[in-house]
């Protein structure tokens, strides 16, 4: 700075420090502290020239076309529709989770705590059926396979009446409950059996 002073002729407008010769705002005296007239540097001239051009940029993909992802409302339902895009509805995308018929005891007995608690309404405790069908006969709607089932149980048949429990069971005690039902109660002879509904396997 003091070299490129010292080459240009000193401008009347301007008071030089007599020890570096740097530039000195005029009249700028605060007790006898001066303050120096510097440039400003060159790469801060280009940030601010680059802010400009971002500005500019900016407001004709706000205000001109309308550029979804400028606009945080939109932005943020496309990102809660990618998010729901992603997430499991079946049971293939569902990673670590397995759909094999669980025949150990606790899983069993966990199994019955949510078939007495939840199922039972409809479907009776000992599976002879009520709204829902029977479950000990060997007839089936939507087919004897685990996976089947499963799936009713996830997805329900809302339009007849069985309830979907994809949010409100998790995958391991759906699984539970189905194998509850293929374990122990298949086979069973209820109180009051509902007639058979769909096809024998
Ligand atoms: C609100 C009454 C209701 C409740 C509660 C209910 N279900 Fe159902 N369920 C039904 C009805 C009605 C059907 C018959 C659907 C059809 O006709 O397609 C059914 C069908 C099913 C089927 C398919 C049967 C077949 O023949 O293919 C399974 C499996 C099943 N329910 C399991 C369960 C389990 C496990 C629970 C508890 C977590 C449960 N249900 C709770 C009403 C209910």
């Amino acid at each position: 700075m003091a070299t490129d002073n010292a080459k240009k002729p000193p401008v009347e407008d301007y008071e030089y420090d007599t020890l570096t010769n740097e530039r000195l705002i005029k009249d700028h005296d605060y007790d006898g502290i001066r303050e120096l007239d510097n440039d400003l540097p060159t790469w801060w001239k280009w940030l601010f020239y680059i802010t400009i051009v971002f500005s500019v940029v900016y407001m004709i993909r706000l205000w001109v076309f309308h550029s979804d992802d400028l606009v945080q409302e939109r932005e943020f339902a496309i990102e809660m529709e990618e998010a729901a895009a992603k997430t499991p509805t079946d049971t293939k995308a569902a990673g670590e989770f397995q759909l094999v018929l669980l025949e150990d005891e606790a899983s069993l007995a966990s199994g019955k705590e949510t078939w007495d608690k939840i199922c039972a309404v409809c479907h009776l405790v000992d599976g002879g059926g009520l709204v829902g069908p029977n479950m000990t006969d060997n007839y089936w709607i939507h087919g004897d396979k685990l996976d089947q089932q499963f799936k009713i149980i996830t997805n329900g048949v809302i339009e007849k009446g069985m309830i979907p429990y994809r949010d409100q069971l998790s995958e391991q005690k759906r699984l539970e409950v189905i194998s509850y039902v293929m374990v122990k109660l298949q086979g069973t002879t209820p109180a009051n059996p509902k007639e058979p509904q769909g096809d024998p396997y």
